[in-house]
């Protein structure tokens, strides 16, 4: 096997940028890479009442309109992982997992957002986990954010309002104090792109705020504001004892242009810009936003007749605070679409700020949803156009996974992590990106949002007919489990 892959290396004459990587076969993940899964809180705990927890905005969107919910599902019991953590740990150990990436809610450790009530039962769930994931070798990769808001706080008005990045610190302070002796590895958001959609339209998101094109970008500004000073704290109270790292996770699609016209490159460069640009450019390059959409939204904001842009400024206090606020860039993408240059979208919009058209190429082969189109090059694509704009940052892939409709042998999803995996490997040990860990989505089959339970991400069935939620592992747990064991991913996928 490792004759034929340094074959492979050689006849695309492939140069070996790094030392490191040459020692390798490109089939190898690099020692000491983090191999995992990734859940997050609202997707899979239910319990959402219980022993104190406070209620989020997605509990109280699906309780107030269970129309938005596929089905009507919502997150009350989800996989009640609340009650049947030990089966999660079991199920990582199984794979081989080095690290767990899940997310901590909120509302259950401090129920009306604030330090009024901190609620001991919540500590005491997440320590269980921690501590019996330790007992197993397997490393907490902790999101502090992953769209679960306080109810409490959307009473006053939820993120676009800026004293949201006040109460995110002292949140974040109570995470580090309790956890933080045993937590190295912390994200503060999951992907703001998602959640902040949730200012931006009504239906579905939660809070379901439909300020098109105004709310988004409010919460964008305190989503960063918020993410900066903890960051700040963490360095200046919690790093010299804890040894930590702190980043955050961002993510996007590739965009492939529709042809090489110059419009057709620049409507790629800003969707890439307005969809990841917009917060990593502020944290990982300079801290501010991408020029080209502070000019779009500025501009766009002008023509509508305001005063004021869509998108607020940051003060020069403020740069300095976001500028560099990271250790590492945690990532996540899942598919490919095609753009090209268009003044398209209601006005005003987050898409038509982007001055882009974008679609699904339908002969790119399908997932079990529309969105998910399985395009394995598209993801050494966008590793490369990361590692080369925020050059100076470790990447930490924390999601990437596939749709199906649930079947335990998910040939599949087997077919789509192989390819994946291996043009991550190409990005890793030929184009030379420093990516330094990958948690798959997900650990479980669990509440995809307002799709309900009918969307599958799992490599473990769950069982949401039965009371006792039974895991299965499908096929694709016992390809992880091979890969993670081996380190490396078979050669067939590199042909
Ligand atoms: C941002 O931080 C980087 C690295 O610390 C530094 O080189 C750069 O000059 C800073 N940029 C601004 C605009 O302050
Ligand atoms: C700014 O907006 C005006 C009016 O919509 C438009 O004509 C012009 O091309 C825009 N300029 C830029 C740089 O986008
Ligand atoms: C769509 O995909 C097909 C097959 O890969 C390719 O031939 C075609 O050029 C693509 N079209 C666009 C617009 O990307
Ligand atoms: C419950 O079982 C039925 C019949 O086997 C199945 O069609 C349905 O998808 C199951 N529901 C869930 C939420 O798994
Ligand atoms: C792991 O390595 C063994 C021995 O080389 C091989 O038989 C097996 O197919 C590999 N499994 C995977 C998933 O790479």
């Amino acid at each position: 096997m490792a004759a034929r892959v340094s074959l492979y290396l050689e006849i695309l004459g492939v140069a070996c940028l790094l030392a490191t990587a040459c020692a390798r076969e490109v089939n190898q993940f690099p020692e000491g890479f983090l191999l995992g899964a990734a859940t997050s809180s609202y997707q899979i705990e239910g319990a959402w009442n219980e022993d104190g927890k406070g209620e989020s905005i997605w509990d109280h969107m699906l309780h107030e309109h269970p129309e938005y919910g596929n089905n009507g599902d919502n997150g009350d019991v989800a996989c009640d992982s609340y009650h049947k953590y030990a089966e999660d740990v079991q199920a990582l150990k199984e794979l081989g997992a080095k690290v767990y990436r899940f997310s901590i809610s909120w509302p259950r450790i401090l129920p009306n957002g604030d330090l009024d009530v901190i609620n001991q039962a919540g500590i005491d769930y997440y320590n269980n986990l921690i501590n019996l994931l330790l007992e197993n070798d397997i490393q907490p990769v902790v999101t502090m954010y992953h769209w679960d808001l306080p109810q409490a706080l959307q009473y006053i008005g939820g993120w676009p309002n800026p004293i949201l990045a006040d109460y995110f610190l002292e949140y974040a302070r109570v995470l580090f104090d309790n956890f933080g002796d045993r937590v190295k590895w912390w994200t503060t958001f999951n992907e703001p792109i998602t959640f902040v959609r949730g200012y931006s339209t009504s239906g579905g998101q939660a809070p379901s705020q439909k300020a098109r094109g105004i709310g988004n970008y409010l919460a964008t500004h305190t989503v960063i504001r918020a993410h900066a000073k903890v960051y700040r704290l963490y360095d200046e109270q919690y790093r010299s004892t804890q040894n930590g790292r702190i980043g955050i996770t961002v993510g996007t699609n590739w965009y492939e242009p529709y042809n090489d016209e110059e419009e057709n490159l620049a409507a790629q460069e800003r969707i890439l810009q307005f969809e990841l640009g917009l917060f990593a450019n502020p944290i990982f390059v300079d801290g501010d936003y991408p020029a080209v959409v502070r000019e779009r939204v500025d501009n766009n904001s002008r023509a509508e007749g305001r005063p004021r842009s869509r998108l607020p400024s940051f003060t020069d206090e403020e740069k300095r605070m976001i500028n560099g606020s990271a250790d590492f860039l945690a990532f996540n993408s899942y598919t490919t679409m095609v753009v090209r240059s268009a003044e398209f979208g209601f006005s005003p919009s987050w898409g038509r700020d982007t001055g882009t058209y974008r679609w699904y190429n339908l002969s790119w082969p399908a997932s079990g949803a529309t969105w998910l189109r399985v395009v394995p090059w598209g993801f050494r694509k966008v590793i490369n156009w990361v590692s080369t704009r925020y050059p100076n940052y470790p990447i930490f892939i924390t999601e990437n996974g596939y749709i199906d409709s649930g079947e335990l042998d998910d040939q599949g999803r087997i077919s789509y992590y192989g390819q994946y995996m291996a043009e991550m490997l190409k990005a890793i040990n030929e184009d030379g990106a420093n990516v330094i860990g990958y948690t798959a989505w997900s650990l479980l089959d669990n509440l995809e949002w307002n799709s309900g339970y009918e969307v599958k991400f799992g490599i473990y069935h769950v069982d949401f007919n039965s009371t006792e939620r039974t895991r299965t592992p499908k096929a694709s747990a016992s390809f992880l489990a091979g890969i993670y064991r081996n380190m490396s991913v078979p050669e067939e996928y590199f042909t």
